[in-house]
């Protein structure tokens, strides 16, 4: 019997709708190519449905996505709400909320032509980066004193627990294993200047004692962004805090053709999880039908391959890297000359005409 995959939907604001609507049109195809059924239940939570209704993200709602086998989201904010007001109350809750402690960041480039560094080559572009998705300064403890007068003092905390830090470092080790690649992990922090960081510095070490196969590297997140650029070629599976992790993936996109192109799982291993582009809702270009869906495709790719659907994923993964590398999609931005749908159409066409190997 072939199986079912219950997917909650919050196509969200902006262009987020827009992207969504062609990331479900590829599951469809692929789910009717590979044999399982996709079911997708949409959710109208976002700026529009805030301002009408003035709910956020209700309980039961919360409860009900709960229940589904994984959920795609395109992206939160609008300008006509206070900054973060539903980004926190929407994307910070479901990944604190279902406790989706990975954000899984693959960086992998599929044209040299895509990439602003010179003489790079999609071999020299393909890491992953494990960034911790619930803890760091986005716990979200934070204060002011004397506000508003020019005594003003204002903390944020950054915290980090031991039970947070060692399983993100161990699904990084894991992760390491079977992609198999160079069998390496780079731990990057800032252990120097946040000596609170030790912690990750000391769980590292003896989580990597268990993984005698995988070679332990480090380096400081100043100097992660420098090598990032200079030489990209030396991360296989790089593992870090949420919030260094947050600046290292927006830089790791750019040199994998940019925020049309990059995918996140927030995951929960056995779990839940959601999959998402990581750009915003870009509101310059809502409604215009401009947006590249591709990195909405990816995330859909990423969503399969989570839920076991190998071969699904590799589908979507072969047809997305032959359109950027054959030019038939010549650019991931909002001037390629495509429409949303157009460069969805593109896709679901080459779907039918990759070969899969899964
Ligand atoms: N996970 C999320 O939902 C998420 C992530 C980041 C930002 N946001 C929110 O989105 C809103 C806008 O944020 P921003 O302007 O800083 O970032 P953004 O990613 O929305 O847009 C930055 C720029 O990148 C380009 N761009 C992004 N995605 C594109 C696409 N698919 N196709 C073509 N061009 C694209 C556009 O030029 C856009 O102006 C804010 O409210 C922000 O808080 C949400």
């Amino acid at each position: 019997m072939s199986k079912t995959y219950n997917v909650a939907v919050i196509p969200g604001d902006g262009i987020g709708p827009e992207v969504v609507e062609q990331g479900l049109r590829v599951l469809e195809r692929i789910a009717a190519l590979e044999g399982f059924t996709a079911r997708p239940t949409r959710f109208p939570f976002g700026a529009e449905h805030y301002l009408k209704t003035q709910e956020v993200l209700p309980d039961a709602a919360f409860e009900e996505i709960k229940g589904h086998d994984a959920i795609l989201l395109g992206a939160i904010g609008d300008p006509r709400v206070q900054v973060g007001f539903l980004e926190f109350g929407i994307i910070a809750r479901l990944r604190f909320g279902l406790d989706l402690y990975v954000n899984l960041r693959p960086v992998k480039l599929y044209a040299a032509h895509l990439c602003p560094l010179k003489d790079k080559t999609p071999e020299q572009v393909d890491f992953v980066v494990v960034r911790e998705n619930t803890e760091d300064a986005y716990a979200g403890m934070y204060g002011f004193f004397k506000k508003g007068t020019p005594d003003e003092i204002a903390t944020q905390e950054m915290l980090f627990t031991r039970k947070g830090t060692e399983r993100v470092i161990r699904y990084a080790f894991e992760l390491a294993r079977r992609r198999g690649k160079d069998r390496k992990l780079t731990l990057v922090d800032k252990a120097n200047a946040v000596r609170a960081m030790d912690l990750w510095t000391r769980t590292f070490e003896e989580v990597g004692r268990e993984y005698p196969d995988i070679t332990r590297e480090h380096a400081y997140i100043d100097a992660a962004t420098m090598w990032c650029v200079k030489n990209p070629e030396w991360f296989d599976t790089v593992v870090t805090s949420n919030m260094f992790g947050d600046i290292l993936t927006d830089l790791a996109a750019m040199i994998q053709g940019g925020l049309g192109i990059a995918a996140s799982g927030n995951i929960h291993p056995g779990r839940v999880s959601l999959f998402e582009p990581i750009h915003g809702s870009a509101p310059k270009h809502a409604g215009k039908g401009v947006a590249n869906p591709i990195a909405t495709i990816m995330a859909v790719q990423m969503m399969l391959d989570y839920l076991g659907e190998a071969r699904g994923a590799q589908r979507i993964e072969e047809a997305v890297a032959g359109l950027l590398r054959s030019r038939k999609l010549p650019s991931l931005g909002s001037d390629s000359g495509l429409s949303t749908r157009q460069v969805g159409d593109l896709v679901l066409e080459s779907l039918e005409q990759v070969k899969v190997t899964a």
